[in-house]
């Protein structure tokens, strides 16, 4: 529970603060922009202003739920009305929130499909995302991007009967996954689920594509929205720079598409197809000057 005796001394008065635990994971950012930013003078998250409308008030509940250390909080211990996680975000993806400090704040999703429901890393294991997800029909497969974000995969699957697919180089993360593949080769692990190696943030890091146009990257791939344009983290590239730019070629080149990004860390983002792929060409021809 977040700390009123901590809070933030710059964020805006008012009830909603957040406590000086914040790791600076950016999660609570990605889901109340404008409310919720980095203050440049000490690197952590702070209420640059108090929400007014219900829309920011549920954008602030999301924060506090969001949160892996439990720093965003409201000086009275009220509850939302409604649960602020799954956040439906369209096309059946839901982003499940509860995230983990274990994972530095990665988000996890669920996708709602016609055939197999899919979720992508996993939050907490909490009956917050347990129940409505179940409402939602459940999870039929759950894709690990890589090593980092795996949380509380196991529990979810235990409970679902899930499938967990993990990249063979990043196993050890995931020993209790079914299914694995190895190696540079896309491979179909559902129909419309593509899996595509992207060694470099890990060596056993993945590219998600489901449905065609939706792409989970976890940590290899983000929208970058002060420069408008696609980045990779350079200073969290734990395997191989190198590495990384290859397989980001290699996937530019695949022909699969996206106008929908949903990222591990990092800012999500929604552009048409055309323009991504413009952009990851242009993102790969500049990671080799970023030494
Ligand atoms: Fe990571």
């Amino acid at each position: 529970m977040a700390r009123i005796q901590d809070r933030h001394p710059a964020g805006a008065p008012g009830p909603w603060f957040v406590d000086d635990r914040c790791i600076d994971c950016d999660a609570a950012r990605h889901v109340a922009p404008g409310l919720v930013e980095r203050n440049p003078a000490d690197g952590v998250s702070y209420f640059v202003r108090q929400p007014e409308t219900p829309e920011e008030v549920a954008m602030a509940w999301r924060a506090v739920e969001v949160c892996p250390t439990r720093s965003v909080g409201h000086v009275e211990l009220r509850r939302p009305e409604r649960p602020a996680f799954p956040h439906d975000l369209g096309d059946g993806v839901h982003r499940l929130g509860h995230n983990v400090e274990s994972s530095f704040g990665a988000h996890s999703y669920l996708v709602v499909r016609d055939g197999a429901n899919v979720m992508v890393d996993a939050p907490r294991w909490t009956r917050k995302v347990v129940e409505p997800v179940a409402d939602l029909g459940g999870v039929d497969l759950i894709l690990l991007t890589h090593r980092d974000d795996v949380a509380d995969a196991e529990r979810y699957a235990e409970h679902f009967g899930a499938v967990v697919w993990i990249h063979a180089d990043d196993r050890s993360a995931a020993p209790y996954a079914t299914a694995l593949f190895e190696g540079e080769e896309p491979v179909d692990v559902a129909d419309g689920v593509v899996g595509f190696p992207v060694p470099g943030h890990t060596k056993g890091s993945v590219l998600w594509h489901v449905d065609g146009n939706l792409l989970f990257s976890g940590d290899s791939l983000a929208w970058d929205p002060q420069r408008q344009q696609l980045m990779a983290f350079r200073r969290a590239c734990w395997y191989s720079w190198d590495a990384q730019t290859e397989s980001l070629g290699r996937f530019a080149a695949s022909g699969l598409s996206f106008d929908r990004l949903l990222c591990g860390h990092g800012w999500s983002h929604d552009l048409d197809a055309a323009a991504f792929h413009r952009h990851l060409v242009e993102l790969v021809e500049r990671m080799p000057g970023q030494r």
